[in-house]
Parts: C-alpha cells; structure tokens; sequence
C-alpha cells in the first residue's frame, strides 16, 4: 500500500516509536497524519500533514468523537504504552500494577473496535507488542502477559476483519523516552540488559518505524509479526 496522500491515525504518535513513525509517514507525503496521545503538546515543531490530538485511548466517549471528525482513513496505527508498567517477579507483584499493564491492550482494542468502521477496505492496522511475549526474560512476566496477548489478539482478528491486514511488530530494547534514566546510567543500563543479544546495543525508534512501514507497504502480510529485537529471540 502506498503512503503517499493516505489519511493516517497514530495512537502514541508524540513519542519513541510513534512519533518516529509519525515523522517517517510525514516525509513519505501521507495526506493528513493525526498524531494522538494524552499530552500532544509536547511536541513543538509544526508540519503541513501532522495534526495533533490530545487523547487518551482508554477512553471509550472521546474516541467515538474522534473517529467521528477523522471520518473516512485508511491505516491504523496505534504504539501508545496505555499506561505505567509492572516489573518483577510475578509472585511478589502488586495484583494491581500486573492489571493495570493491560491498559496497553485494552486501548488497542478500545481503537480498533472504535475505529475500524472508517477504515478503508483497503487499509491496514499495525500494532506494538515487545520481545518479551516470546522470550520472557527475569522481572518481565507482566510485559510478556500484555505483549503475547496483543499477538494473540492481532493473529487472531486477522480472519475476522480481512480483507483489512493487521500485522504486529515486536521491538526488543529500543532507546526512547519511555526509559527516563539519563547519562551515565541510561548507557550503562542500556549497555547492561543488551549485552547477551547478537547485536549488542539498543535499537532505535527509526529502526522499529521502518519495520512499520513495512508491514503497511506489503500487501501480502497479515496476522503476522515481525521482530525488530537486535537478535534478542535467538540469542
Ligand atoms: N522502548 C522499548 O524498549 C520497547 C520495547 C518493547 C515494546 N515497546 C512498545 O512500543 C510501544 C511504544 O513505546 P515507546 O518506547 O515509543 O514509548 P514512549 O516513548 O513512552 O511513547 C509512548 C506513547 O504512548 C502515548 N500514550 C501512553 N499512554 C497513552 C494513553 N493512555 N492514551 C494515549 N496515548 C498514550 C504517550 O504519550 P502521552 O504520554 O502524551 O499520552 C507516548 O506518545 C509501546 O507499546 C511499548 O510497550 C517499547
């Protein structure tokens, strides 16, 4: 499917991975790009073909609204966290922190379900899951829960909503803001948790971007995903 002059919806589009793929789909001469999260606003920078949109995706009446005013679209892109996210062991875990991380899910349901009436027949969904869906590493049992049931999700609606494609793509570490270390420590850490990978060094969000790009572009993928993890699944 070609970018160029499509109408394009970015849940989680102001940050990391979104806001790389916003900006990659904007150079590319996407139409009109609505680019949507809780605090827009953080970006300053103007383009012609970016909008962007304050809204948070767990909420059902303000998407309904949304989807209203964007009418007719043609790709669906939605890489917003939903919410914070519980590390650790799972038996040691606060039950709440390990609920709440499902946020990320229950807002790409809420999107999709909310949304895909104005989707374009011809049009696709990409979705963000996470290495750790299918190989959890110590302390991740929570990203692993949420990330293997947005693949689950996404494999499975593939049947239901074709000939629209949905695809997931899975990132390893990748450096963006959702790590709020800094300096010393954030090399350090990233240094640390990628050491054992084959390629040994966070990825970046312009590399996670491409591979959703991709998955728009090709027209004979759906209910896949594909990893973007520096070699974290085999090694
Ligand atoms: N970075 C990694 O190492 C990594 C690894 C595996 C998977 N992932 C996945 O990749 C995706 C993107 O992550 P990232 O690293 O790019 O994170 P990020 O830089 O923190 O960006 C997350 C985006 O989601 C938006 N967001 C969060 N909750 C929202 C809500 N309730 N409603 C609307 N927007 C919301 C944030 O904006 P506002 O704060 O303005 O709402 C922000 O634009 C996520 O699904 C994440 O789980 C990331």
């Amino acid at each position: 499917m070609e970018i160029k002059n499509k109408k394009i919806v970015v849940f989680g589009g102001t940050s990391g991975i979104g806001l790389a793929t916003t900006l990659m789909l904007s150079k590319m001469n996407a139409k009109h790009i609505f680019a949507a999260s809780r605090n827009p606003f953080k970006i300053s920078q103007t383009y012609s073909n970016i909008e962007l949109v304050q809204i948070d995706v767990l909420d059902e009446n303000k998407l309904v609204e949304f989807f209203e005013q964007v009418g007719n679209y043609d790709i669906l892109i939605n890489a917003a966290t939903g919410g914070e996210r519980a590390i650790g062991p799972f038996m040691e875990m606060n039950l709440n922190g390990y609920r709440n991380s499902f946020k990320k899910l229950w807002g790409y349901t809420n999107t999709i379900r909310l949304g895909l009436s104005k989707l374009n027949k011809n049009g696709c969904i990409v979705l963000v899951s996470g290495s750790p869906a299918r190989k959890c590493k110590p302390g991740q049992i929570a990203l692993a829960s949420v990330g293997g049931a947005v693949e689950a999700f996404s494999r499975s609606l593939a049947e239901e909503i074709k000939p629209i494609r949905i695809n997931t793509v899975s990132p390893g570490i990748i450096d963006t803001p959702m790590l709020s270390l800094v300096g010393k420590e954030r090399e350090e850490f990233y240094k640390n948790i990628t050491k054992n990978n084959h390629i040994p060094r966070a990825g970046t969000a312009e590399e996670v971007s491409q591979a959703i790009i991709f998955a728009i572009q090709n027209e004979f993928i759906t209910g896949t995903t594909i990893d973007v993890d520096g070699g974290w699944l085999t090694s």
